[in-house]
């Protein structure tokens, strides 16, 4: 089984992948991570240097091969992977793979990442936390159509992460 980790920018993918995949002894898989380390360089720099077109391009490439060759896996994606280029038809095309929304609201998403929006080229020039907060509801909105095709939805807000963890297990097996 591959459990595909997804949702909006900040919702915890990453961290709560590395937990549920130790709880699991399944391998951990952060899709940023690892475009970061075939391309040898930051997502930031890519976007910069390469365009966002060029980073969707390897982001579908890497996902699409990472579905194809992985096993009890734990697969955190970036926040726009299932947004593009059919990639959440592939995710629930998939016989290994099962979908989990880690489903975060607008307030708790745009508080968080007003103070950690640095590494995230998508928002890192929005100045005030009123401009973060309009700028990701219109943006949740618009990916929402994708994140709601997930198999399993794990509302985040207000959980530590092992109770985000407990509750995705309690919904797999
Ligand atoms: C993106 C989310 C990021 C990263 C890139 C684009 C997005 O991943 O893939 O900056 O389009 O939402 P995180 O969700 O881990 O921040």
């Amino acid at each position: 089984m591959i459990i595909v980790l997804l949702g909006y920018m900040g919702s915890g993918k990453s961290s709560v992948g590395r937990i549920l995949a130790e709880k699991l002894s399944y391998n951990l898989i952060d899709l940023d991570d690892y475009i970061i380390e075939k391309e040898n360089t930051s997502v930031s720099e890519i976007f910069k240097t390469k365009g966002e077109v060029y980073f969707r391009k390897k982001e579908t490439e890497y996902l699409k091969e990472l579905l194809q060759l992985e096993d009890n896996t734990v697969l955190a994606l970036g926040g726009g992977t299932p947004c593009f280029a059919g990639n959440m038809e592939a995710i629930l095309a998939s016989d290994k793979a099962v979908s989990v929304y880690l489903k975060g609201s607008l307030q708790f998403l745009s508080k968080k990442l007003f103070v950690k929006k640095a590494k995230r080229p998508l928002i890192a020039h929005i100045e005030t936390e009123a401009l973060m907060t309009e700028f990701i509801g219109k943006h949740l909105f618009e990916r929402s159509q994708f994140y709601n095709q997930a198999e399993i939805h794990v509302v985040t807000d207000n959980k530590k992460k092992i109770e985000i963890v407990e509750d995705i297990i309690l919904e797999l097996f």
